[in-house]
């Protein structure tokens, strides 16, 4: 199966309809924590809902609009990354992301998106990569900071959620921030393991 490692036992790996049973039983593990910020964890409830969901998901990849990847620690499904919206002729795409609680504060968000702006800036040709977080979501925007996306603005009370009008905030990171970012960071990398060896 398609698998990248994303170190000490977590994989970022395809999820597809077929994972429906799986990705049920991680859905209804993840709903405390990750419902507030993310409606399909609060509306998928049972077996048909799960399948309708990753389908949407996988006709939107068939059509190139849209990803769905799963996040594994030690064999179990314990997060995700997807591209609620990926437009090819525009050049940006939008991520989303969730946890379960389990997995949260082992930079697994972190390095699998890092993984994911790098192939749709290198292969995928995108220019800005989108990132939305309700402005009460301190841990979603910790990860934009970490990535080093940048504040657009912030759209008010935009999205009614569960009784609250979230003011959502659009963070984004421009292919050529990414870039520089990324050379600077194999730039500081080389730096300490140079010190490191005199
Ligand atoms: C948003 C969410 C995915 C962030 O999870 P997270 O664990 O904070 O993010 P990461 O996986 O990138 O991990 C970063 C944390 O791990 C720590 N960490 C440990 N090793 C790390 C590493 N190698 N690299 C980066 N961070 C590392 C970081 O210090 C950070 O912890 P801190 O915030 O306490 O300092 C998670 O809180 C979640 O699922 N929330 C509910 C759903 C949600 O809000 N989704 C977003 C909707 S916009």
């Amino acid at each position: 199966m398609f698998s990248i490692s994303l170190g000490d036992g977590a994989e970022l790996q395809n999820l597809e309809p077929w994972q429906t049973e799986e990705f049920l039983a991680h859905v209804e593990r993840a709903r405390e924590y990750a419902g507030p910020w993310v409606p399909f964890t609060v509306t998928v409830t049972d077996t048909e809902t799960a399948r309708t969901f990753l389908q949407s998901y996988a006709d939107k990849q068939a059509a190139d609009t849209g990803r769905l990847y799963g996040i594994r620690l030690d064999g179990t499904l314990v997060g995700g990354v997807l591209f609620r919206v990926f437009d090819t002729r525009n050049e940006y795409c939008e991520v989303g992301v969730w946890l379960e609680p389990s997995a949260a504060g082992r930079g697994l968000i972190t390095k699998a998106v890092t993984h994911l702006i790098d192939w749709v800036v290198d292969e995928r040709g995108m220019h800005r990569v989108e990132w939305l977080a309700s402005s009460a979501n301190h841990r979603s925007i910790g990860v934009a900071k970490r990535l080093g996306f940048t504040l657009d603005g912030v759209l008010r009370e935009s999205f009614p959620w569960q009784g609250m009008r979230h003011d959502m905030e659009v963070w984004s990171v421009l292919a050529p921030e990414w870039r520089e970012r990324r050379t600077a960071e194999h730039d500081d990398h080389r730096a300490a393991r140079a010190d490191s060896s005199s």
